[in-house]
């Protein structure tokens, strides 16, 4: 057991973080929100901006400054949805993230790193609180499946039709041509295999990898801190739970969630929140296993309740048939459904109108 925690726990602690990052200096960032009433794109309650491209042509006009100073974030407060308050210096990269405060005005809760992630999770900070999630979501939190999910578990889903890494990258990359140049969650990103793929190959100003496993988590950050351009890179770590996403409505570009919506405790609310934050023209790309009808001897209505009860008694993963995932995201409010299936994998692409 001591050997097993000794391979699978984070090496870093936070103290050794924050020595680390003593005395680093983020590059200015495009991410660095300012109030300025003449860009068009969404807005928040208080018309400020939040999209990432608007801020994008902010910084266009405008050379950002690069202080330790106060501002608004494209972050958002898990409880009420309103921009947090950012006191620390810019950047949406680990180092800058980690030497932040946010807070949100209107609940007066205050967010920090006290590890590697910012946990905007609604529980964050409680001391006596906690509670479970299903199985499917709590078995990912483990040290030791962290640990091995890159280096050997994730490889395995190649056996249901999964194409691989390369391939599933290129493949949402082609879905996201439309958003190029805008913010991208990758939500559910796990050890953050595509997260660090998608800030690497410079498509997008920039990248939130977004999970509610700590220990993901911490180690997509060992993977992180092993690239040195990756770093600097706007690649933030954000804990979140899928069913209650910290940024404002309409505020991001795109969404991907790689081999996910089958372990979320509710897929509808998930997708529904997804939909919420999604800006209009905003893409979201996922992949999932399949099960179809097909396979089974049984016809649909019988292997739905099937499912229903087995997987009430057991809380394993949710399996969907496509014609079931094209419902749900019709039924989330987004259009321009579109897949593409091999075997058990399927990998779809919805719009927000
Ligand atoms: C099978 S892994 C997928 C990782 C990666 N995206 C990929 O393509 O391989 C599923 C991930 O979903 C995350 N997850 C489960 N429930 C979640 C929730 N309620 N909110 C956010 N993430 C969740 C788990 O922590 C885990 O990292």
């Amino acid at each position: 057991m001591t050997g097993l925690m000794a391979i699978s726990s984070p090496t870093l602690s936070s103290s050794q973080l924050h020595s680390s990052l003593r005395g680093f200096r983020p590059p200015p960032h495009p991410l660095w929100l300012r109030a300025r009433p003449s860009v068009p794109g969404p807005r928040s309650s208080r018309g400020l901006r939040v999209s990432a491209t608007a801020a994008l042509s902010v910084e266009q006009e405008t050379r950002v400054q690069h202080n330790d100073s106060m501002d608004l974030q494209l972050l958002a407060c898990p409880i009420c949805y309103e921009p947090l308050i950012r006191k620390g210096p810019a950047g949406l990269n680990v180092p800058s993230i980690y030497r932040s405060g946010f807070k949100c005005q209107k609940c007066n809760k205050s967010f920090t790193s006290k590890d590697v992630y910012l946990d905007l999770t609604i529980t964050s900070g409680t001391t006596e609180y906690s509670e479970f999630k299903p199985a499917r979501t709590e078995l990912f939190r483990s040290p030791l499946v962290s640990f091995l999910y890159e280096r050997g578990w994730r490889q395995n889903f190649n056996r249901s039709g999964f194409p691989g890494l390369d391939e599933e990258f290129n493949m949402a990359q082609e879905y996201f041509k439309p958003v190029a140049g805008g913010l991208l969650v990758d939500v559910s990103c796990g050890s953050g295999l595509f997260s660090r793929k998608f800030a690497k190959s410079g498509s997008f100003s920039a990248v939130v990898a977004l999970d509610f496993s700590e220990n993901m988590l911490r180690q997509c950050y060992e993977f992180i801190k092993q690239d040195d351009t990756l770093i600097t890179t706007n690649l933030a770590l954000v804990r979140a739970d899928v069913s209650r996403l910290p940024f404002a409505s309409g505020s991001i570009d795109a969404v991907h969630a790689g081999a996910a919506l089958h372990c979320w405790p509710s897929p509808s609310n998930a997708v529904a929140e997804i939909s919420r934050v999604l800006r209009s023209g905003g893409v979201f790309v996922a992949t999932t296993f399949l099960v179809s009808p097909l396979n089974t001897p049984l016809p649909l209505e019988a292997f739905q309740s099937l499912r229903q009860s087995f997987g009430q008694v057991t809380n394993s993963y949710n399996y969907f048939t496509e014609k079931e995932i094209e419902d749900l995201c019709r039924s989330c409010g987004l259009v321009n459904y579109t897949s593409t299936v091999r075997r058990s994998f399927i990998m779809f692409s919805a719009q927000k109108p």
